[in-house]
């Protein structure tokens, strides 16, 4: 057997055991890790051998999340289809930062935007950049922001920095995502001088709220808050941002598909009207990390914070990959998108996002039916819920992690603890919801019994 057919034969075996497997490593599992750490060998070693350390220790010590009944953070599973291309994009091992030099990766990029820009209804004449995830694709997009903004204003950030720039003002909710907010402190608009807003009951930024501004200034809005799923009220805040001339940025991790259903596509209302939105491929579209999503309604200001030039980097008529992207040197990411696409179809798309909220109803529906408290309006795949008080809730989460049928991670939300549930998984079937649904009853049941 050769090192390929063998590696496909562990991947395969490993993928088929998270049905039944415990979700969390076990110990003797995370235990083994430790036989990692020995010295670095003096000379050549076989393959094959540490193919098999490689599955033998590590496979065992992961988390089950490419399995069905993961409900931590915001992570989806990848699509077989998306392994199988994933596996061949490695074997071609292409550079994809100029269109000459990897004609074919550059190409299927190409056309895979084009796609996303269709299915998520945005402007067709945006530029894109494929980066590795939500964290990246808010930099790329506020760096393209940045620049327009300032052009505007008669100034070239790219050429003098912020050094003597207009002071840009930056509008951000009291809900926005963390990386967002670093994503600010590394294009140097600092992580503490945005304009906060603050939000209602489901993280919602207060229309009501807005404050005075003058441009140059970039507003961020989110579609899908991380905790409860909600979207900021795009058409109203929109609205008030072009007034002033204004940017506007959305954040859309996992919400900006939305748009890609038409069930759900009313959430995501008004959101094409910005100006820049970053999302991720690795989360609800379910291929393979890491892949995350830039787009830039002006796809020059895109290029002009991003592209570079050097006598021995070629030009080409078509689009140059790296002219969009922080990196000159990259994988492949559109292969597994135009994969994931390509076999989900328009449809197939639609149903995996709404078959993943209509499970998150379902879990909020039994929870709540057990007389446990579900702290968000379920409009999404998130879900948050109350076990009681903190230590209580706490002790429900702990447990769950422990009972191994599936995984949920904890969060406080507006002064409450919680267990965050979201769904995202294509491997999601309705018996994985009851099955998990039944196991965190037995366990809140266990914790919350009165001690005799
Ligand atoms: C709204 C939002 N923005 C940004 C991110 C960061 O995404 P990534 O971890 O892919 O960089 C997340 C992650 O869940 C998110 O929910």
């Amino acid at each position: 057997m050769t090192l390929l057919d063998d590696a496909a034969r562990r991947a395969q075996r490993y993928l088929e055991s998270l049905s039944h497997r415990r979700v969390a490593p076990l110990p003797e599992g995370l235990a083994s890790l430790k036989k990692f750490f020995e010295p670095l060998p003096e000379h050549p070693t076989d393959p094959a051998e540490s193919l098999r350390r490689l599955d033998e220790l590590g496979s065992p010590a992961t988390m089950a999340m490419a399995g069905p009944r993961f409900f931590g953070f915001v992570i989806g599973s990848a699509l077989p289809a998306t392994v199988a291309s994933n596996w061949l994009a490695t074997a071609w091992d292409q550079n994809t930062g100029l269109f000459d030099a990897t004609p074919s990766t550059s190409t299927i990029e190409m056309v895979a935007l084009a796609w996303l820009l269709d299915v998520l209804g945005l402007p067709p004449e945006s530029g894109g950049s494929f980066v590795t995830g939500a964290t990246t694709a808010n930099f790329t997009a506020l760096a393209a922001a940045r620049h327009g903004q300032l052009a505007r204003a008669g100034w070239d950030v790219e050429a003098q920095g912020l050094y003597g720039a207009p002071p840009l003002t930056v509008v951000v909710s009291a809900e926005a995502h963390p990386t967002l907010i670093k994503s600010l402190g590394m294009l140097g608009l600092g992580r503490d001088r945005a304009l906060v807003v603050p939000v209602d009951g489901q993280g919602r930024m207060r229309v009501d709220a807005l404050p005075r501004i003058q441009t140059p200034a970039i507003v961020c809005i989110q579609a899908g808050n991380i905790s409860t799923g909600a979207f900021d009220p795009a058409p109203e805040i929109i609205a008030w941002a072009k007034r002033a001339g204004a940017w506007v940025h959305v954040d859309g991790a996992f919400g900006l598909w939305a748009a890609a259903s038409s069930r759900l596509a009313p959430l995501a209302r008004g959101v094409a009207d910005a100006d820049s939105w970053a999302t991720d491929a690795h989360k609800w579209l379910n291929v393979p990390y890491d892949s995350g999503l830039a787009f830039v309604r002006d796809a020059s200001a895109l290029r002009a914070s991003m592209a570079i030039h050097a006598a021995y980097l070629p030009r080409a008529e078509q689009r140059i990959p790296s002219d969009y992207t922080p990196e000159l040197s990259r994988r492949a990411r559109g292969v597994d998108v135009w994969m994931a696409l390509r076999t989900l179809g328009r449809s197939g798309l639609a149903d995996l996002l709404d078959r993943t909220c209509r499970h998150a109803r379902r879990f909020a529906e039994g929870l709540s039916g057990a007389g446990h408290e579900v702290l968000n309006d379920v409009v999404l795949n998130q879900v948050l819920v109350a076990f009681g008080d903190a230590e209580t809730t706490d002790r429900v989460i702990a447990g769950i992690q422990e009972d191994g049928t599936c995984w949920c991670g904890g969060t406080t939300w507006q002064g409450r603890r919680a267990m965050r549930i979201s769904v995202c998984s294509w491997a999601t079937a309705e018996s994985d919801v009851e099955m998990s649904l039944a196991a965190m009853l037995r366990v809140a049941r266990d914790v919350t019994r009165p001690v005799r």
